[in-house]
C-alpha cells in the first residue's frame, strides 16, 4: 500500500471536487500495547500511536451541501443536509465523519455549515489498528479549522471522537483509541488511566521493535461481539457491587467471585488481572526489564484467549509462533479482538525474513498470508495546513 502525502491528498481532492482543499489533517492509528478491554472498565491501558494514518482534506461547499469521498471508493456521497439516521450499506463509513460533525455541536464547538471532504489512508481497515478513531480525529481537526478554530486540547479532541463513535456510530468503545491517536508522541507509549481519563507518555523501550501481523480476518466492532463483552463486564461489576471491575484487586475479586456465573467470572478475572498487568508493564518499562515486559504481553494474550474469549485460532497460532521465536519478547492480540491483528514486541535482531517465516507457517495452517508491518511509535493527530 503506498502512503498518501499532503501533496497526494491535495491532488486527489482537486480531481474529485475541482479545487484545492482549504485544510488537510492527519491522525495516526494505534496499537493497544497492553490493556485489553480495560478502558471501559475504569482501568488503565498503554497504547502507541503508529506511523500509519488517516488523512482528511476538506473545503467549504458553496451549495450548502455535505459531500464525502473515500479514495478507492466508487462515487462521492452527496447529502443535501444532515441525514439524521445512520447510513447503512457501502456508504456507512460516512457515519464517522458525519458523527464528528454532529458532535461538534454537542460539544458547543463551531460547526461548518457545509463541506466537501476527502479521506485517504494507509491503515489497513478492520485490522484492529483504529482506523475509525483516526478518521474521527482527522475529521474533527479539519472541520474545526473550516469553522475557524485552529486547535483543540488533545483531551477534548479524544473525548469528541469517542462521543461520535458512541452516539452516532453505535459502538460503546472506551477512550483507548481516540486517546492514543490524540496524545501519541514519536518514541513513546501513551498511558491512559481511563477513569479520569488522565493521559501520560512513557518512553518506548530502546532496542525493541513493534511488529504487526494482520490476520486479514474481518474484525468489526460494530458486529456486536464488542457490545456483548462490554455488557457482560457491566453486569459482572453490578453483581459484585462496584462501579467498575477495575475497582477490585485480584484478591478482592477472588473473595467475591462465587457471586458470578462461570462466564462472567472469566470476564471479571481477565479485566482485574489485565489492569494489574498494565501497572506491572509500566514498572518493567521504567526499570528497562524487557524480558518482563514481553512475558506480560504474552500473558495478556493468554488471558484474552482463555478468559475474555475474544481471540480466534488464527490469532492464537500467530502468538504461539511468535512467542516461541528467540528474537521475540512477547506477542498478543491488539484491540477489540474477534479477528484483526497480533502485535509483537521484538528484539533488534528480529528480521523481515523471520517475519516472513512466521507468515509462511501461518499461511499453511489458515490459507491466508498475514500482512506484516514494522511500525514506529508516532506523533498524534495534527493539522497539516
Ligand atoms: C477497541 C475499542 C477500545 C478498547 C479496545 C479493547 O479498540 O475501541 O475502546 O476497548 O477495543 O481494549
Amino acid at each position: 500500500m503506498s502512503s498518501p502525502s499532503r501533496e497526494s491528498i491535495a491532488a486527489q481532492f482537486l480531481s474529485t471536487y475541482g479545487r484545492a482543499p482549504a485544510v488537510v489533517a492527519r491522525a495516526p492509528g494505534r496499537v493497544e500495547f497492553i490493556g485489553n478491554h480495560t478502558d471501559y472498565n475504569g482501568g488503565a491501558v498503554l497504547g502507541a500511536a503508529i506511523d500509519r494514518y488517516v488523512w482528511v482534506a476538506a473545503a467549504p461547499n458553496a451549495q450548502g451541501r455535505l459531500r464525502l469521498f473515500s479514495v478507492g471508493g466508487k462515487s462521492v456521497l452527496e447529502l443535501p443536509s444532515d441525514p439524521g439516521a445512520r447510513i447503512t450499506g457501502p456508504d456507512s463509513w460516512a457515519n464517522y465523519p458525519l458523527g464528528v460533525w454532529r458532535s461538534l455541536k454537542d460539544f458547543g464547538l463551531p460547526q461548518p455549515a457545509s463541506f466537501d471532504l476527502l479521506v485517504d489512508s494507509d491503515l489497513p481497515p478492520g485490522a484492529g489498528l483504529s482506523s475509525s478513531a483516526a478518521l474521527e480525529l482527522a475529521t474533527a481537526l479539519a472541520l474545526l479549522k473550516l469553522a475557524g478554530k485552529a486547535d483543540l486540547p488533545a483531551d477534548r479532541l479524544a473525548a469528541l471522537g469517542r462521543h461520535a463513535e458512541n452516539q452516532y456510530v453505535g459502538v460503546p468503545c472506551g477512550i483507548l483509541d481516540q486517546g492514543t491517536s490524540a496524545f501519541g508522541q514519536a518514541g513513546h507509549l501513551v498511558h491512559i488511566d481511563c477513569r479520569g481519563p488522565a493521559f501520560a507518555r512513557v518512553p518506548f523501550p530502546a532496542n525493541a521493535h513493534l511488529w504487526i501481523f494482520n490476520t486479514r480476518e474481518k474484525h468489526a466492532l460494530i458486529d456486536g461481539f464488542y457490545a456483548t463483552r462490554n455488557q457482560e463486564c457491566l453486569d459482572a461489576a453490578k453483581a459484585l457491587g462496584v462501579a467498575f471491575l477495575a475497582d477490585l484487586t485480584p484478591a478482592q475479586l477472588a473473595a467475591k467471585i462465587g457471586a458470578l456465573s462461570p462466564a462472567l467470572a472469566k470476564r471479571a478475572k481477565h479485566i482485574v488481572e489485565e489492569h494489574a498487568r498494565v501497572r506491572d508493564t509500566v514498572e518493567a518499562l521504567r526499570r528497562g526489564d524487557l524480558a518482563a515486559v514481553g512475558r506480560l504481553l504474552t500473558a495478556s494474550h493468554r488471558s484474552s484467549q482463555h478468559l475474555f474469549e475474544n481471540s480466534t485460532p488464527a490469532l492464537d497460532l500467530l502468538v504461539d509462533l511468535l512467542a516461541a521465536h528467540p528474537a521475540v519478547l512477547g506477542a498478543r492480540l491488539t484491540g477489540g479482538g474477534f479477528g484483526g491483528a497480533v502485535m509483537a514486541l521484538t528484539k533488534d535482531n528480529f528480521t523481515a525474513a523471520d517475519a516472513a517465516g512466521i507468515a509462511r507457517v501461518h499461511r499453511a495452517a489458515h490459507g491466508r498470508e498475514p500482512e506484516m508491518i514494522h511500525l514506529q511509535a508516532a506523533d498524534g493527530a495534527m493539522l497539516l495546513g
